[in-house]
């Protein structure tokens, strides 16, 4: 019969023991499922970004893409309820003398219909009005027994500053944020790292969006204030800079440029030292996701090596008027940059090489 082209997969004994698997007739990638004794086949090749499916789970007769979870049935791909007409590739499969075989040249058609984009996805224009700084706390405390912050009182007479000048402000506070460590998409495949994060798209209770949408849609500046932990940032930097690989990734990926325009400046406050180490982690990832600098770009303070008598340093910190004038004219540097860069409008909406790379990079979207 016409369009007949059944292609030995192995063996069935063998095949049913895992639930879903990639395979591969002659070139073509396939995701092999097995399930209440019936197998599936169907494109391995994700709708989405080009997921691998074979990779992923099986929900019911639904697989998972391990990339960002859109779902197609396991044996007719079809999309999830309601995006049925969101399909890959389905091929027939039958088993025969003990061996499983697919039918290549019986292939349903691929049809693509969109999802709903996530709101984060919105194209990156500066909505007009008045200059906006966003304010990230990074210190880490028991919100139940909360303490004296130095980089958060530094941040606080920046942020009143900043309002006093006619901004418009906002503060985050990650500690008050329930978002989940970065996953490594990215280490999937580069295209698994999309904007916004895969975890963002699949997890609508993961607030780490409202980091994402101060920093790429509202401010115009934003101000970074970490304490110094063991000479580091502090940890929940670290997680929420591990999150905005996604930010960098669609330079890398896209060459889209989503931080335009935009300034950043920092505030470091510890009892150990190391100042310089962590403004130099911190000045080269921010730089990395597109952000301008004022001239002397970040403040701190720093008790030093030989001393281990923190409620002095409190004090220190909570009344010196030189530290907060230090925050206050930071937030000036920050918020005049800004300024100028606005009015200029000069920064690329684009850059070839993914920014900061001068080789070409390969990485292959393509979807067959
Ligand atoms: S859900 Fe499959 S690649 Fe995104």
């Amino acid at each position: 019969m016409a369009g007949e082209d059944w292609i030995d997969l192995g063996a069935s004994a063998e095949l049913s023991t895992m639930p879903l698997r990639p395979v591969t007739a002659r070139s073509t990638s396939i995701a092999l499922s097995y399930r209440d004794g019936e197998f599936g086949a169907v494109s391995n090749t994700c709708n989405h970004v080009g997921g691998p499916l074979g990779g992923g789970t099986l929900d019911g007769d639904y697989i998972v893409c391990p990339w960002h979870a859109w779902k197609f049935h396991r044996r007719s791909g079809a999309g999830e309820p309601g995006f049925e007409d969101d399909c890959v590739p389905s091929y027939p499969v039958k088993v025969e003398n003990g061996r499983v075989l697919v039918n290549l040249a019986a292939a349903s058609k691929r049809n693509r219909k969109p999802h709903a984009a996530h709101p984060l996805t919105r194209d990156v224009t500066r909505a007009p009005g008045k200059l906006r700084l966003a304010g990230i706390s990074t210190t880490v405390m028991d919100p139940g027994l909360p303490r004296f912050s130095g980089s958060d009182h530094l941040l606080d007479a920046a942020l009143t500053e900043a309002r006093t000048l006619g901004a418009e402000t906002q503060i985050i506070r990650l500690n008050d944020l329930k978002f989940r460590a970065c996953e490594g998409y990215y280490s999937k495949g580069a295209q698994a790292c999309t904007w916004p994060c895969s975890i963002t798209q699949m997890d609508s209770t993961d607030q780490m969006d409202q980091v994402y949408e101060a920093l790429v849609h509202w401010a115009d500046a934003i101000i970074v204030a970490s304490p110094i932990r063991w000479g580091a940032a502090s940890s929940l930097y670290f997680k929420m800079a591990e999150r905005l690989n996604c930010v960098q990734n669609a330079i890398t990926t896209r060459n889209r440029v989503l931080i335009r325009n935009k300034v950043a400046g920092f505030i470091i406050v510890g009892g150990q030292d190391n100042i310089q180490g962590v403004a130099g982690q911190m000045l080269g990832f921010f730089a990395e996701l597109g952000f301008i600098f004022p001239q002397f770009p970040y403040i701190a303070h720093s008790r030093g090596w030989s001393r281990e008598d923190m409620e002095r340093n409190i004090e220190v910190v909570r009344t010196s008027k030189e530290l907060a004038e230090g925050a206050s004219m930071l937030a000036k540097r920050c918020l005049d940059l800004a300024a100028h860069l606005i009015a200029q409008d000069e920064a690329p909406a684009s850059i070839e090489r993914g920014g900061r790379k001068a080789h070409l990079i390969d990485t292959d979207a393509s979807i067959g």
